[in-house]
């Protein structure tokens, strides 16, 4: 129990690691959150940053994720209520980084390598659906949340465990909080387009 604990710990400090936050004081020196979107991510990279770094943001954040829940299986095995809660913890370190003052990104990235790993094909499946919401509208926060709602309904009309069921619906639900301004910025027609100028900080 105490290993078990101990995994999930390392698993939130982990996730706690922002990588768009120590990319943008390295390479610029500024504090990334106080430029465009505010957020401490990948998409915020690109528009503060470039395409270089957002895809190394992207890239690193999303393996937060595999190796949490790598972490979890081994001690837990695969599937299991560890593994997953290892996954649901680096994201919430992710959104909420101990090393940050708690102000971290809002968990798309992180939430992709960890269910990558738990359910990789209805993972693939959401994730090519919402890339086509993001070519077609240009929003990527709408892409984000029709990927966390697509998968734990892909994973009911599949085969699932309970535990990776649960923490699919968790970890929508975390989004959905994260993303609640973008999904007022969505309906107001005032939400960021990826490729365009960002409007604001949220
Ligand atoms: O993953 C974050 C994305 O869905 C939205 O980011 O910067 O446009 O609020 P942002």
């Amino acid at each position: 129990m105490a290993l078990e604990f101990l995994v999930i710990v390392v698993s939130y400090l982990l996730g706690s690691v922002s990588f768009s936050v120590l990319l943008a004081k390295l390479l610029k020196g500024i504090d990334i959150r106080q430029y465009g979107s505010g957020n401490a991510g990948a998409t915020n990279t690109l528009r503060v940053l470039g395409k270089g770094p957002a895809i190394t943001v992207l890239l690193l954040d999303v393996l937060k994720g595999i190796a949490a829940v790598w972490l979890g299986t081994w001690i837990g095995g695969w599937g299991t209520w560890v593994a997953v809660i290892c996954g649901v913890a680096a994201i919430i370190g992710h959104n909420w980084p101990i090393y940050f003052h708690f102000r971290g990104g809002k968990g798309i990235a992180t939430t992709i390598g960890v269910m990558a790993t738990l359910c990789f094909w209805p993972a693939l499946i959401a994730g090519a659906i919402a890339i086509a919401c993001i070519c077609i509208t240009r929003y990527v926060s709408l892409g984000s949340l029709i990927f966390v709602v697509l998968t734990p309904v892909i994973l009911l009309l599949t085969d699932f465990t309970q535990p990776v069921l649960w923490t699919s619906i968790t970890i929508a639900l975390f989004a959905f909080w994260r993303h609640r301004t973008n999904i007022v910025k969505i309906f107001e027609g005032r939400e960021n387009k990826i490729g365009s100028k960002a409007k604001g900080g949220d």
